[in-house]
């Protein structure tokens, strides 16, 4: 399948992975561009950019197709090192960044200067058009059913995603909620030229994360996420656990009052304990609605090429014959 997200990154399958907190390692990211689709190395996830060049390296020694590296902008009192980490990108001779959070229109030019694809992930169309209008390269559009930050607006991808071809002119991918060949021929019927997948891509055998991590996947169902942060202005679709029903208990006591400081038991530090120990209650971690579409746990490739077979079936036997 040729679109235009295959021809701008130089990949097989309109298949994006996203950066993902203490998920997207390089064995992630080498398993998904082995299987030819777009890997993603989480770039903050590395304590420092000299970190993010040596995973940058890692993943060079396992896969020889092109990878991209995600760069988030978080709302921080403490900025991370982001010049640092551009550089770090730049010099690990990365060709794809997915930016992420806050508007990239500080890293744009730099990146762009090094030949550098960039995608911008928003979850509504104005922020996709101001991504347009500041040069970037594609958009990501994630929808209300995304695993992580859906923004504030609540409107779901059947809405989005129509709404995104109306107004754009560059090339989107469906991002939130996308499992497989059902979603890829859905997005592209809307108007995208591919998709992106968190989640499930947290529940495949390369995924280096806990075992405990992924079957809490298969045993999740689509009801099973909550929202959390609303007060905040900060709002994050989370898997259910007691950590997370005791985070909205206290929105709920607290109300407007509440401060970060509230909640940070429940969300401080909480990824490695999570990701790396399996250690499932220890707080709140990203988890999308598509939980409810995954019963397996296959290798990357088995995954993708199950997608890219469905796909096909669904265009040229299931729609071909109505
Ligand atoms: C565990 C987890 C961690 C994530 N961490 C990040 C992150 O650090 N930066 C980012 O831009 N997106 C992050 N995301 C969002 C994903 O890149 C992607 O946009 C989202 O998962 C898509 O929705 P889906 O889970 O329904 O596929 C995370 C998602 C998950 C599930």
């Amino acid at each position: 399948m040729k679109t235009k997200i295959t021809e701008m990154f130089g990949i097989e399958h309109p298949i994006i992975q996203g950066g993902m907190h203490w998920v997207g390692f390089a064995e992630m990211a080498a398993a998904v561009s082995n299987a030819g689709g777009l890997g993603i190395i989480t770039g903050l996830t590395q304590r420092t950019p000299d970190d993010l060049a040596k995973e940058i390296a890692r993943c060079r020694e396992m896969t020889d197709k092109p990878f991209g590296v995600n760069i988030t902008f978080l709302p921080s009192v403490n900025p991370p090192d982001y010049p640092g980490y551009v550089k770090a990108v730049i010099e690990g001779g990365i060709k794809v960044v997915e930016t992420a959070g806050n508007n990239p229109v500080q890293v744009l030019p730099v990146l762009k200067e090094h030949g550098i694809k960039v995608i911008h992930k928003c979850t509504t169309v104005r922020h996709s058009l101001k991504a347009e209008a500041i040069g970037c390269d594609a958009v990501s559009v994630d929808g209300f059913e995304c695993g992580g930050h859906p923004g504030e607006d609540d409107i779901p991808n059947f809405i989005l995603l129509p709404r995104a071809a109306e107004e754009l002119k560059i090339p989107f991918v469906a991002s939130g909620g996308m499992a497989d060949g059902r979603s890829l021929v859905a997005a592209m019927a809307l108007g995208a030229e591919g998709m992106n997948m968190g989640t499930r891509f947290m529940a495949t055998k390369e995924a280096p994360i806990h075992q405990n991590v992924k079957d809490a996947l298969v045993a999740a169902s689509e009801l099973d996420t909550r929202l959390i942060m609303r007060p905040l202005r900060n709002t994050e679709r989370v898997l259910s656990n007691p950590a997370v029903e005791r985070l909205i208990a206290k929105e709920k006591e607290l109300g407007s009052a509440i401060k970060f400081e509230d909640i940070l038991p429940e969300v401080a530090g909480v990824y490695p304990r999570i990701m790396r120990d399996g250690d499932m209650d220890a707080g709140a971690w990203s988890c999308g609605m598509v939980a409810g579409l995954i019963h397996d746990i296959p290798t990357v490739k088995e995954l993708i090429d199950r997608i890219m077979a469905q796909a096909h079936a669904i265009v040229h036997e299931r729609l071909a014959s109505l």
